[in-house]
């Protein structure tokens, strides 16, 4: 009688992936669904530091329905706010100021545009729920301007879960691809959080290479307790290394 030794799953922690610049996250106090208050920034931000994230972006929801926050407002709580830190927080950690758009029939009216530190980078996101009309007109317009667009955790919309195709992937999100839209994806959808749709479209964007970035789209201090139990083998964890190795080059 022949004996099969089952081979050991292996999981991965968020240690694994090497993360020292996130490119994704609410920690900015009081202007979204993130952290609400001082207290909770400064929780989130020591786990930060205690993970190894040494660059910080923070990116609080601008969406004209449920965050109308403008760029001057949030560049006055930001430059109020990082004062308040810690020093050794202030001299081991950078932080920068950009934002998440929802791409929405009034994302045409925005004039002002926060981006990553490299200038050109601007992160986009629609409703989990509804395809967004405008989005491929909106990443069009973006290009002409000189930005490039970056569709924030693709993974997560349900729509392109339920369009996934085990041979063809989501051809939507192929062809935001094709047309030079960049995919960020969520560390914690690398823990099956989302779903089995979630993971099938994430493991298929990974195993074809179509993501550009990593990001936590944090929230709360709370949620960084469920950051690992990662459920992608050795290969795919490599290419997640590559993406965290891709967001520090936006910083300089
Ligand atoms: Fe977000």
């Amino acid at each position: 009688m022949l004996f099969f030794k089952k081979k050991k799953k292996e999981t991965f922690s968020f240690m694994d992936i090497g993360l020292t610049a996130d490119v994704h996250s609410h920690i900015l106090p009081g202007v979204d669904d993130g952290s609400p208050n001082p207290e909770e920034s400064l929780a989130i931000l020591e786990e930060c530091h205690r993970r190894g994230v040494r660059n910080v972006i923070f990116t609080p929801h601008v969406a004209r329905a449920m965050f109308p926050n403008s760029a001057e407002a949030l560049q006055a709580r930001f430059a109020a706010f990082i004062p308040t830190l810690p020093e050794t927080l202030r001299t081991e950690m950078r932080f920068h100021l950009a934002s998440e758009y929802m791409v929405d029939e009034f994302f045409v009216t925005s004039p002002d545009r926060l981006c990553w530190p490299d200038g050109q980078h601007i992160l986009i996101e629609m409703s989990y729920y509804e395809r967004s009309r405008e989005i491929r007109d909106e990443i069009f317009q973006l290009q002409l301007n000189g930005l490039k667009p970056v569709l924030a955790h693709p993974e997560r919309y349900v729509f392109y879960q339920k369009a996934y195709d085990k041979k063809k992937g989501v051809a939507e999100l192929e062809q935001f691809f094709e047309a030079g839209c960049q995919l960020q994806l969520n560390v914690m959808s690398l823990t099956g959080a989302y779903g089995e749709g979630s993971m099938a479209v994430l493991r298929w964007l990974l195993d074809h290479d179509m993501y550009s970035f990593i990001g936590t789209d944090v929230h709360s201090r709370r949620q960084m307790d469920h950051f690992d139990g990662l459920q992608i083998t050795s290969a795919q964890l490599e290419k997640v290394r590559q993406l965290a190795r891709n967001n520090e080059t936006l910083f300089g």
